[in-house]
C-alpha cells in the first residue's frame, strides 16, 4: 500500500508521522520504504540518512527522466537501507527545487507512480513525505499513492484548509488516479484539556471528515527524538505518543 501524508499548511506534522509510521511498519516486521520529496529533508536528516552513494537521491531519480540514459536505473538502486531494520528510504535532495520547472513542462507527472510500480512485491508499506504546498511532486505523490493521511494541528486555520484539499484530492481522483482514498484525519498535538480542538475534531467528524479515533498528543519527546535523529519506536516504545502512532498504525487498512 502506498500512502501519502499531505497538508499544503506547514508544520502540522507531516515528516514526524511519516517517520514514525513507517519505523512503526517497520519494526512490526513489514518491508517498508520511505520517499522524502520534501526540499527541507526532514525525514532524510530525521533517520540520520548521511553517507549515501553518489546521485541516488530522489533528485537523481527525477532527473534520468528527463536526461538521456542507455540504461536507466532502476528505482531499486535509489532505495537505501536506514537505522531501522526492514526500512529503506529514497532520500531527499535540494536539488528537486531546479529540476521541478523542467519535469513539469515535459508532464513527468506520472513518473513517481511508474518507479514505484517496479517495487510493489519488494515493499509491503510506502509512505511518502511531501512538503507542504501542492507543487509538481506532491501531485505526483498524490498520483502515485492509494491512500492520503491529512495530519492536522486542530487549529481553525488547519480546518479551513481541508476543504480546498479535499476537492484538489476528488479532482486528482476524477483526472488522474481513481485508486485514491482519504484514508485518515490525524489529529496531531491534540490537547486534551483545552476546549477548541475537541471542538474542531467534532465539527470535521460531523462533516464527514474521516478523523481517526487515534488523537496524538503534544509532547516534547517528539522534539527529542528529532534531536536524537532516532524514530520514537527506537528511542521510547512505552511513552505514551509512541503507543498513539502504534494506535495509527493499527488503524490503518492493511491490504
Ligand atoms: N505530537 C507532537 N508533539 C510535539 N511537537 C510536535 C508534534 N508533532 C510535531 N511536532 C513539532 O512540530 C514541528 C513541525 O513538525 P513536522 O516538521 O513534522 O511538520 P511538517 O508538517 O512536516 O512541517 P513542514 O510543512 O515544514 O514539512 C516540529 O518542530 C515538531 O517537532
Ligand atoms: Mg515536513
Amino acid at each position: 500500500m502506498i500512502r501519502v501524508l499531505f497538508n499544503k499548511k506547514g508544520g502540522v506534522g507531516k515528516s514526524s508521522l511519516t517517520v514514525n509510521l513507517a519505523a512503526i511498519s517497520a519494526t512490526q516486521g513489514y518491508r517498508t520504504l520511505l520517499i522524502d520529496l520534501d526540499t527541507q529533508c526532514n525525514s532524510t536528516s530525521y533517520l540520520n540518512v548521511t553517507d549515501l552513494p553518489k546521485e541516488s537521491s530522489i533528485a537523481d531519480l527525477f532527473e534520468q527522466t528527463i536526461t538521456f540514459h542507455l540504461h536507466r536505473r532502476p528505482t531499486s538502486e535509489f532505495c537505501h537501507p536506514t537505522q531501522v531494520e526492514n526500512l529503506d528510504i529514497i532520500a531527499g535532495s535540494e536539488r528537486l527545487t531546479e529540476l521541478e520547472s523542467e519535469l513539469d513542462s515535459r508532464h513527468k507527472i506520472y513518473k513517481l507512480r511508474e518507479a514505484l510500480d517496479s517495487l510493489k512485491s519488494t515493499y509491503q508499506h510506502i509512505f511518502i513525505d511531501t512538503a507542504p504546498a501542492l507543487n509538481f511532486y506532491s501531485m505526483s505523490a498524490l498520483i502515485a499513492a492509494q491512500r492520503c493521511l491529512i495530519p492536522i494541528d486542530c487549529d481553525d486555520f488547519a480546518r479551513q484548509g481541508l476543504y480546498s484539499l479535499q476537492q484538489k484530492i476528488a479532482e486528482i481522483k476524477e483526472d488522474h488516479n481513481e485508486n485514491l482514498e482519504i484514508e485518515g484525519i490525524i489529529a496531531n498535538q491534540y490537547m486534551t484539556n483545552a476546549n477548541l480542538p475537541k471542538q474542531i475534531i467534532n465539527e470535521l467528524i460531523a462533516e464527514g471528515f474521516p478523523v481517526l479515533s487515534e488523537y496524538i498528543g503534544q509532547s516534547v519527546k517528539m522534539r527529542e527524538s528529532h534531536q536524537a535523529k532516532k524514530p520514537l519506536i527506537l528511542l521510547a516504545p512505552k511513552h505514551k505518543l509512541t503507543q498513539s502512532l502504534i494506535g495509527i498504525f493499527e488503524l490503518l487498512d492493511k491490504n
